[in-house]
């Protein structure tokens, strides 16, 4: 049997790994700047991360939702506390698309409203509430257009009020800060106005944090640089695991359960629970908010003094860079002379940085060196 062929692959076979380097099958180390997609939040194969889901794996590695899972519990705890969310509830699932799938449908169970706002260049995933609220045709089946989706421009509050006004508007998903689409940071003012308008047009507000959330900006979420704000559900994934599939919901205390209304045969098992775990100590032991925080201003300060990149955007851990051209020739220079691993993005222009939260300022400025010589070496082959 082949694979079936969606994916387009780097020439790379990665064999090993140890915090924000991976190893190829011929023995070459990359600097991991990419995260395998965000999704390293704690570095590769952390100790306590390995030792936890060993322990997990030597007792019992699954059952379904139907027994007592107190480690489900603890997660949730754990969970509260670090995000500033103690009062919120949690839904396990297993990746980001299922989590806002099933943010959007409990959105439409608790208002029995059906349309749905989302904003231009967003990402929310594959399966189909999520895909329709995702703002690129090229992944819609035509089984996808049923749902009723609205696109905004994101900051344009007068189009989303206007929208709200049609009526049967269920949810507003928004990411907290957009990454796919090329790194952009929805302003404060403009999540704080979505959240009023949600409240008054009895609309739920969706916060998707399934790339931009534990602690990648810096904060738990992107989205507490607006203070003040409290979406109704917030969705997790990527980092959640550091590669194990888990994903969630936190959902507002005010939104009611009831028995079957969400389920999921994988989500929130014994395993899964004991890389959540892990993962959430870690962050808090290693101050890895902070440490984003720090290196990212220290690498976006940086990255804006080169003459040669025209914008970058972004917060802590999750940086943009765009030029005024294409990025694909310099990224394949980063990878083939410089072993460093970087992310593409929606717009070609940009250069998407993701890296572990473990990100040691060593490593900023070994990527800072190599981006300049391959910059320099790119403006003379154009001026050639
Ligand atoms: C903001 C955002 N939401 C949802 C998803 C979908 O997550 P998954 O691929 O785990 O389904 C992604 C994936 O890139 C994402 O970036």
């Amino acid at each position: 049997m082949k694979l079936f062929d969606v994916y387009p692959l780097m020439d790379i076979e990665l064999v090993d790994a140890n915090d924000c380097l991976v190893t190829d099958s011929t023995g070459q180390e990359y600097m991991d700047l990419y995260g395998g997609h965000a999704v390293i939040s704690v570095g590769h194969r952390h100790p306590h991360y390995v030792d936890k889901i060993q322990d997990q794996l030597n007792k019992i590695a699954f059952y379904s939702n139907s027994v007592i899972n107190n480690l489900q519990t603890e997660l949730a705890d754990k969970l509260g506390k670090l995000s500033g969310y103690e009062d919120y509830n949690l839904f396990l699932c297993n990746s980001g698309a299922e989590a806002n799938e099933n943010a959007l449908k409990l959105a439409s169970f608790s208002n029995k409203k059906s349309k749905v706002i989302s904003f231009k260049k967003g990402f929310h995933g594959r399966t189909s509430r999520a895909v329709a609220a995702t703002n690129s045709p090229k992944y819609h089946s035509p089984a996808d257009t049923v749902h009723d989706v609205q696109f905004v421009e994101l900051g344009d509050l007068e189009a989303a009020e206007q929208s709200l006004k049609e009526g049967n508007v269920s949810a507003v998903i928004v990411e907290g800060l957009q990454g796919l689409a090329g790194i952009y940071v929805p302003e404060e003012k403009f999540l704080l106005g979505l959240q009023e308008l949600c409240h008054r047009y009895d609309a739920l507000l969706i916060l998707d944090e399934v790339q931009s959330g534990y602690g990648r900006t810096g904060k738990f979420f992107a989205h507490q640089y607006a203070a003040g704000l409290k979406p109704d559900i917030i969705t997790v994934a990527k980092g959640m695991g550091n590669g194990f599939p888990i994903a969630g919901a936190l959902i507002a205390p005010d939104i009611p359960a009831w028995y079957g209304m969400l389920g999921t045969t994988f989500g929130g098992n014994h395993l899964a629970c004991s890389a959540g775990i892990a993962v959430l100590d870690i962050i808090k032991e290693e101050n890895l908010m902070e440490n984003a925080s720090e290196l990212g201003a220290y690498l976006i300060h940086e990255l804006q003094q080169l003459p040669e990149v025209k914008e970058v955007r972004g917060r802590g851990l999750m940086i943009g860079i765009e030029l005024e051209t294409a990025i694909a020739p310099m990224r394949k220079q980063l990878v083939k002379e410089h072993h460093i691993l970087t992310g593409v993005a929606a717009n070609p222009n940009v250069l998407r940085l993701l890296p572990p939260l473990t990100l040691k300022k060593k490593h900023a400025d070994q990527f800072l060196t190599a981006l300049k010589a391959v910059l320099m070496n790119q403006t003379e082959k154009s001026s050639a």
